[in-house]
């Protein structure tokens, strides 16, 4: 069964894209279906600190890991290199220079857990111990006095902390009866 030349062309026609599209794929990467079984993948550390594992740090201790591990990309005090200011300009939101970094911004202090656990030093992520990333987060968190230098940071001091701009997001929608009565609620498709 041969094919007239009018309906080669159409299939070679139609077969030509995909052959095309995989033959000019890069083939880099790998199949994220293997990755995402493993257990820290799927560790997501709630706001109410749900999830966080047991372990401690202290600012101290975090000072010494940022140096090694973080001050290349975030500066030496977590300011002021290529990576995204990490602290200061607490209170700047409302200033005409508004500066997000985590502690003026953030408004749960266990994402900072989370954030970093799963994602820092940005070219080896899942690297730290659990130990680290407490240290890390109180050494963070104390630059700005958000928590006392000697605080320990653990699983059921970190859910306490309140940063600075907890109350600055407005609720989209209403789930507590705090939202329900906060007149900076928008209310989406009203
Ligand atoms: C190789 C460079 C590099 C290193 C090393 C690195 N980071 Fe980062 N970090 C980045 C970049 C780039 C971003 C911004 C990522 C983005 O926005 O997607 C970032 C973002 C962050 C953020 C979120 C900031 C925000 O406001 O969104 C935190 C927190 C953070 N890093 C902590 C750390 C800690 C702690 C370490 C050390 C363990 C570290 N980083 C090491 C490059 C780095």
């Amino acid at each position: 069964m041969f094919m007239d030349s009018k309906t080669l062309l159409i299939n070679l026609l139609l077969i030509a894209p995909s052959l095309a599209a995989e033959s000019m794929s890069p083939n880099l990467g790998q199949d994220a279906t293997e990755q995402s079984k493993k257990p820290e993948w799927n560790l997501t550390i709630t706001p109410d600190g749900k999830n966080l594992p047991a372990g401690a740090g202290t600012a101290a201790e975090g000072k010494l890991i940022f140096a090694q591990k973080c001050s290349g990309c975030h500066g030496p005090e977590g300011i002021g290199a290529s990576a995204e200011p990490l602290v200061g300009e607490v209170g700047s939101l409302t200033s005409s220079y508004p500066e997000k970094t985590v502690n003026s911004y953030w408004p749960y202090a266990t994402t900072l857990f989370d954030y970093i656990r799963r994602a820092m030093p940005i070219d080896a992520p899942f690297s730290l111990s659990v130990n680290e990333v407490y240290a890390l987060s109180a050494y963070i968190l104390d630059r700005d006095g958000i928590i006392e230098p000697n605080f320990e940071l653990n699983q059921y001091s970190l859910p306490k902390v309140t940063m600075p701009n907890l109350d600055g997001f407005i609720p989209a929608y209403p789930t507590t009866l705090k939202d329900l009565t906060d007149e900076r609620t928008l209310y989406i498709n009203d």
